[in-house]
C-alpha cells in the first residue's frame, strides 16, 4: 500500500487516539502473572501487542475477548506452562525485553525470537542483569541478540543491584518484573529516568517500590492480585496529529489520552515551538492518568532537545525533524543515539525521510540539526523502510505539502496505529 497524504484544508478537530501500546503490553503481562482473573479494557489489539498476547497464550495464559476488551486468566508469578514452540515477538522490542524478565529463572525451557529487525536489536542489556540474578539465558553471539534461550531455573531469582547504562524503560521494566521473584529487594539505578508505567502499575497492585531520584528499590511480591484497567489513548500516536495540527494551523482536541508526565516530552517541545497545549486530567486507571489535551497552534519556531529530555519523547523524534522543516530557525536534537537501535537505525531513516521530502537535515552520531522553514518537494515520496513511526511522520508532513507525500509500504504503521488512515481522513486530511 503506497498512499499519498495531503491536508489542503488543514488537519484538526476532536479525536480519540488508539490505545497506548506501552500500557497494553504491561497490562497483559501483569494480568498474566496475577493469581486471579483480570479485565483489560480497550487494549491495543494490533501489531506489537498481539505479539505479546500470543506469547502469553503460548505460555498457558488464557486470554478471552470480552466486551470492549479482554479477560486474562492469570496463572501467578510462577505459573507459566513450557511453550511447545518458539515464542515469536515479531517486531516488538517491548515484548522481547519485558517477557525476558518474566521468563528469567522460571522452571521451564523457552526460546524467544522475532523478525529480521528484532534479531538485530541489542539484548545484552537485559540478558546481563538477568544472568546476575541467577537466570540461565543463552542467545546468539553470546546472548547479545535474539533468539534468546531461557534454561530452566528454580522459579526464584537473586536480588539485583544494577545501574542502567542507557535510560531504557524496556530494560528497567524487564528487571522490575524479574525482581518480583527475587529473594530480597533489588535496586535499579541509572543516570536519567524513563517512562514509568511499570512502576505505577505495580504500585497500584500493592508492590512496594521505593524511589530516591532515578533509583528504584523494588520489593519481591508474594503474589499479584487480578485487576481491572482501561487502557488510555496513546500520546505517542496522538503526537502525529499534534504535529499535523501544528503544521496546518488547525486546533486539535485529543480526548481519552494518557497524560503520564514521563510521556509528555513532545507536548512540552511543541509548546516551546509555539503551540499552546492545555492538559486536563480526568481520571486515573491503575496508576495511569488520562484526560484531554487541547492544542492551539501558533507560529512555529525551532527548539533544542537535549539528552535529559530524550527519554520523554524518544518515539516522537522523527516528528521533531518534520516540525523542524516547517519551523523558523534551528531545531536540534542530541543525546538520542538510542534511536540507532530501534526498529530501524531511526536517525538514518530520519535523514532518508527528510531527503524524500525534498528537505535537508544534518544528522550527527546522536541526533540532528535541521533549519527551517524549508521549501519541500511537492509531491514528495518517502520509503520508510518498514519503520512504522517514520511512515506516519512522513505522512503528517503531507499536511504542509500541497502536492502531498506518497509513503510506500505504509502498512507497517499497523504495528502501533492500525487506523491511522481513517483518523487522518476524519481530521480533514485526504488520502489517495
Ligand atoms: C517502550 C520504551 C521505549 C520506546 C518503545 C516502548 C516501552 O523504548 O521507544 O516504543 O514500552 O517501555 P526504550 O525505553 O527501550 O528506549
Amino acid at each position: 500500500m503506497d498512499p499519498t497524504f495531503r491536508a489542503t484544508r488543514g488537519a484538526g478537530g476532536t479525536y480519540v487516539p488508539p490505545a497506548d501500546k506501552s500500557i497494553t503490553h504491561r497490562a497483559l503481562m501483569l494480568a498474566a502473572i496475577a493469581d486471579s482473573p483480570s479485565r483489560v479494557g480497550r487494549p491495543l489489539a494490533t501489531g506489537d501487542c498481539v505479539s505479546t498476547r500470543r506469547c502469553l497464550e503460548s505460555l498457558g495464559v488464557r486470554i478471552i475477548d470480552a466486551d470492549g476488551g479482554v479477560e486474562v486468566r492469570g496463572v501467578g508469578l510462577r505459573g507459566f506452562r513450557e511453550p511447545l514452540g518458539t515464542l515469536d515477538a515479531e517486531n516488538s522490542g517491548t515484548t522481547t525485553r519485558l517477557l525476558s524478565g518474566l521468563l528469567a529463572g522460571q522452571k521451564l525451557f523457552a526460546v524467544l525470537s522475532g523478525d529480521e529487525s528484532l534479531v538485530r536489536r541489542p539484548m545484552a542489556r537485559v540478558v546481563q542483569p538477568l544472568r546476575e540474578m541467577g537466570a540461565r539465558i543463552e542467545g546468539r553471539d553470546g546472548g547479545k541478540f535474539a533468539p534468546l534461550c531461557f534454561l530452566p531455573g528454580t522459579g526464584d531469582l537473586r536480588p539485583l543491584s544494577w545501574e542502567l547504562p542507557v535510560p531504557s524503560a524496556q530494560v528497567k521494566s524487564s528487571l522490575l518484573l524479574a525482581a518480583l521473584r527475587a529473594s530480597a529487594s533489588s535496586s535499579i539505578g541509572g543516570k536519567t529516568g524513563s517512562r514509568d508505567h511499570t512502576e505505577r502499575m505495580l504500585r497500584s497492585l500493592g508492590v512496594r517500590i521505593d524511589t530516591s531520584g532515578v533509583r528504584l528499590d523494588v520489593h519481591p511480591a508474594g503474589r499479584l492480585p487480578g485487576f481491572e484497567v482501561d487502557v488510555p489513548g496513546d500520546v505517542s500516536s496522538a503526537a502525529f496529529f499534534v504535529a499535523a495540527s501544528l503544521i496546518s494551523g488547525k486546533p486539535l482536541v485529543v480526548r481519552g489520552c494518557g497524560i503520564n508526565p514521563t510521556r509528555l516530552g513532545f507536548i512540552e517541545a511543541a509548546r516551546r515551538m509555539g503551540a499552546s497545549a492545555l492538559i486536563a486530567e480526568e481520571g486515573v486507571s491503575l496508576g495511569e492518568p488520562f484526560g484531554t489535551v487541547t492544542i492551539t497552534p501558533g507560529s512555529l519556531r525551532g527548539t533544542v532537545v537535549g539528552p535529559d529530555e530524550v527519554p520523554e519523547l524518544i518515539d516522537e523524534i522523527p516528528l521533531l525533524a518534520v516540525l523542524g522543516l516547517f519551523a523558523r530557525g534551528v531545531t536540534r536534537v542530541s543525546g538520542a543515539s538510542e534511536l540507532r537501535v530501534k526498529e530501524s537505525d531511526r536517525l538514518e531513516m530520519i535523514a532518508r525521510m527528510v531527503q524524500g521530502l525534498g528537505g535537508s537535515i544534518e544528522t550527527t552520531e546522536d541526533g540532528f540539526v535541521v533549519e527551517g522553514p524549508q521549501k519541500l518537494g511537492s509531491p514528495a515520496a518517502v520509503d520508510p523502510g518498514g519503520d512504522h513511526r517514520i511512515a506516519m511522520a512522513a505522512a503528517v508532513a503531507g499536511a504542509g505539502i500541497p502536492g502531498g507525500v506518497r509513503v510506500s509500504g505504509f502498512d507497517c504503521s499497523r504495528v502501533s496505529y492500525p487506523d491511522f488512515i481513517r483518523d487522518f481522513r476524519a481530521l480533514g486530511g485526504e488520502v489517495a
